[in-house]
């Protein structure tokens, strides 16, 4: 399994803090942001991590991650975004990378509470396709919201409805198998300009080839100064709780 984090964009409803840095470096409390979905990945047993990025701070993110021994990783990779494309047009660069594998994609400014390998362990049982993660928010209207069928299967999603079909969000970690690079080949700009990742999941709903999980405990995005702070304030919470990172100490010695 393949692991891909998206850190490219222009991050403008961060202005001014994105003038200076890209969004994913921000502090999300005591880490930069692009760390959390790192550890997301990394606890769930990815190993094989490319970060894509672009805009005039990727450079940080090589002097930030190195080769990623400090999650107990042998190397990382990373690739370049030329322009803004929207988040299915960074994935498309990562299709070498991932040469044929089945993958997760998370976005790099999504934090969780809790583990994710057990989606991704879902995911590895189910026979190709896609699957991804809802979670059920207060202000689906800013999101990608699912919308059911009377058997409960996800009829298609829309992005950024104004009269939302569901109460849930498309939260932003992906699974694919191969055939999401023909799809995204085959995306046009949305009205925003943007090749939309909504788009991709959609195509997989038209072929019955999309799975979903629901998530337990808290997720949050972290790209306006609302969820920025949301994102803080509960990941200090939890790291006073239980540190998320423990587990690369725990784990060590296995890798
Ligand atoms: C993107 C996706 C949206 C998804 C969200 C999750 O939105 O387009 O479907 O629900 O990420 O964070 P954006 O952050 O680009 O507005």
């Amino acid at each position: 399994m393949k692991g891909i984090v998206l850190a490219g964009g222009l991050g403008t409803r961060l202005h001014p803090l994105t003038k200076i840095t890209n969004k994913h470096l921000l502090p999300v409390y005591n880490r930069p942001m692009i760390h959390w979905p790192l550890l997301s990945l990394v606890e769930a047993g990815v190993r094989d991590i490319m970060i894509v990025t672009g805009g005039s701070f990727a450079g940080s993110f090589l002097q930030l991650l190195g080769n990623g021994r400090e999650f107990g990783l042998k190397d990382l990779h990373y690739t370049y975004q030329e322009g803004e494309g929207g988040i299915a047009a960074a994935l498309s660069l990562a299709e070498h990378f991932v040469d044929g594998d089945p993958c997760v994609v998370m976005l790099g400014d999504n934090i969780v509470e809790h583990s994710i390998a057990p989606y991704v362990r879902d995911f590895g049982r189910q026979e190709g396709g896609a699957r991804i993660v809802l979670r059920e928010v207060p202000d689906p209207e800013r999101f990608g919201v699912p919308e059911f069928d009377e058997e409960g299967r996800i009829r298609r999603i829309i992005e950024k409805p104004s009269s939302p079909p569901s109460r849930y969000a498309v939260t932003g970690i992906y699974m694919y198998d191969a055939w999401v690079w023909e799809v995204v080949k085959t995306l046009k700009p949305s009205g925003r300009g943007e090749l939309e990742i909504t788009d991709v999941n959609n195509a997989y709903i038209e072929r019955g080839l999309l799975q979903h999980s629901v998530m337990e405990g808290w997720w949050t995005d972290a790209g306006t100064f609302n969820s920025l702070l949301r994102a803080s304030n509960r990941v200090a919470e939890r790291e006073h709780e239980r540190p998320f990172d423990q587990f690369l100490g725990e784990s060590a010695a296995t890798r």
